[in-house]
């Protein structure tokens, strides 16, 4: 796990689940996707060479969502977004939401300073910079422990690379008075969440969501938890929807991040039907029966468990939706509590409050409200208010109130050799400090996805879905215009752009990118000695 090539876990060859040419054929300004060749199978791992052939899985099988899906509630959407390469998320709505409404909102993201920055941080850099020009509160991290304890990597290569990572950054737009930069070592309140963090989490739970082992050194498992650490600082003055912009590799880290801030969290707030407890299957039982029976049915003036109870009992199984156990234990439940009246209420069940946290949350509760034990009962509050007023009341009373984060995911890039992009095969990438002219050669001579002959290139067309050229116009080259990413797309694939040409227009835009680039990085240099964050790790081993 240590020493692994740090652009193969990120970095490397996707194909796309709905081909370019969708957007191609008049769905109006939507360009056409880029695309790569297929590599291995869908995997993901934060520390190994995870690669991704089918993203529909990443849909199916981890419960990430189709960007897509969200694109329309995006404020003036970026052009990673609107050209798919921004293809899943999880959670983005509040953060979109947020930001139409110009409520606070954050952005972090974190790299581990291992090589040279690349056009794939790039995207992530992008990413973070558009909604800081948005308006969330914006962070980038340099994840120098991580480094240190998953790489390997010596605190002087760390400082030298961190510097690199910051100026690319700062050059492609990145506002340090507005945003903030730190590094995981140098973050105390990060440490010190990380430490809280810790004690919700377990070896088990490592071992099954990274695979660790007992050969798994303990300074890795800490930077799991300061990872966590990291995406929740945005919101340890006050909650926020916060998203994390990642690529898909580091998931597991959102999914353990969302779980912990749930899991931090004094209240839960749930939709309840009577004083007891009812697991999800039980609970749509006894709605269900809820709502069909009327109280008069039993010479009543309120429908009761009893009544539930008994209706149920007389029920052949055959004719309910469950099983055979949910509803004996939903019949023990409903006869234990007798007379008891069924009534739909919002539940705050205590998990980790304070006593006098819960005892302003029982104050704090308009209406007609019941008192128990571990929980309070409310009868005239919807479960939307009392999510905000079970996070204020924790918030008030010394707690984080987290909002689980947000992340969204980007495709990787095909590497200019074909297959992956790795920072072990120089062709294969493009470094944002390779020299301008290597640039351009590098492009020049990328594989593509044209065909043998211009001849059969004239008359079928090129592949522009399977070419990273095409990858590095619409990642890259053409910016923020569509229009000029949609042009070189049905140039190609109708016959009338030949490799030749097209690869020499992109080698020139590269190098004109990269020197710009750098000349932008050389005016960053200032900012950086400015912003406050330290470039000299103390340690030196
Ligand atoms: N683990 C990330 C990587 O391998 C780096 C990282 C550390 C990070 N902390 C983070 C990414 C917080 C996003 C958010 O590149
Ligand atoms: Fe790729 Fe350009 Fe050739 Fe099309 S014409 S296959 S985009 S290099």
């Amino acid at each position: 796990m240590t020493g692994d090539d740090p652009l193969e876990e990120s970095e490397d060859g996707t194909p796309l689940p709905d081909g370019g040419a969708a957007g191609a054929d008049g769905e109006g300004s939507k360009v056409p996707r880029a695309d790569g060749g297929a590599v291995d199978d869908v995997a993901l791992d934060p520390w190994g060479s995870s690669s991704v052939s089918d993203y529909r899985k990443l849909f199916e099988e981890f419960g990430i969502e189709e960007f897509d899906e969200v694109l329309e509630e995006v404020p003036h959407p970026h052009y990673l977004m609107r050209r798919g390469v921004i293809f899943g998320h999880r959670d983005y709505r509040p953060v979109a939401e947020a930001m139409r409404e110009d409520e606070p909102a954050a952005v972090l993201s974190g790299f581990m300073p291992t090589g040279d920055p690349h056009i794939g941080h790039k995207l992530v850099f992008d990413e973070i910079i558009w909604h800081q020009q948005q308006g969330a509160d914006a962070y980038g991290l340099i994840a120098d422990l991580e480094a240190h304890a998953a790489r390997g990597m010596s605190w002087e290569e760390i400082d030298e690379h961190a510097r690199s990572y910051l100026l690319s950054l700062l050059a492609l737009g990145f506002d340090p008075e507005e945003g903030t930069l730190y590094r995981q070592s140098e973050n105390r309140e990060v440490q010190d969440l990380a430490f809280e963090l810790g004690a919700e989490a377990n070896f088990s739970e490592f071992q099954s969501i990274y695979g660790f082992d007992g050969e798994t050194d303990v300074s890795h498992m800490q930077s799991v938890v300061t990872q966590m650490a990291d995406i929740l600082y945005p919101q340890l003055e006050e909650p926020k929807p916060t998203v994390i912009p990642v690529g898909p590799d580091q998931d597991p880290h959102v999914r353990l991040a969302r779980d912990l801030a749930e899991r931090m969290r004094f209240f839960k707030v749930s939709k309840a039907y009577a004083s007891f407890e009812l697991e999800p299957d039980e609970r749509a039982l006894v709605v269900e029966f809820y709502e069909r029976l009327e109280p008069a049915e039993f010479d009543d003036d309120q429908l009761r468990c009893t009544h539930v109870a008994e209706a149920l009992a007389e029920t052949p199984l055959a004719d309910l939706e469950t099983d055979a156990d949910t509803l004996r234990s939903v019949l023990t439940k409903l006869e234990e509590a007798g007379m008891e009246p069924i009534r739909p209420r919002t539940r705050f069940f205590d998990r980790r409050a304070t006593d006098e946290a819960f005892e302003a949350l029982i104050d704090a509760i308009d209406g007609e409200k019941r008192v128990y034990e571990n929980h309070v009962d409310a009868f005239d509050i919807d479960l939307a208010e009392a999510e905000e007023l079970a996070r204020e009341v924790e918030v008030d009373n010394g707690g984080y109130g987290f909002r689980p984060p947000s992340s969204i995911y980007h495709r990787f890039m095909t590497g200019l050799t074909g297959g992956k992009m790795s920072s072990s095969i120089p062709a294969s990438h493009i470094s944002l400090l390779d020299d301008p002219e290597e640039g351009y050669d590098k492009v020049k001579s990328a594989t593509t996805g044209g065909r043998e002959t211009a001849e059969e290139q004239r008359e079928k067309g090129g592949k522009a879905d399977e070419c990273p050229v095409y990858e590095l116009y619409a990642y890259l080259l053409s910016g923020d215009d569509d229009e000029f990413a949609k042009l070189v797309y049905d140039e190609c694939v109708g016959g009338e752009r030949l490799c030749g040409d097209c690869k020499e227009q992109a080698a020139e835009l590269m190098r004109e990118f990269l020197a710009e680039h750098q000349e932008k990085r050389a005016e960053a240099e200032e900012l950086l000695e400015e912003a406050e964050i330290e470039l000299e790790s103390p340690r030196r081993r």
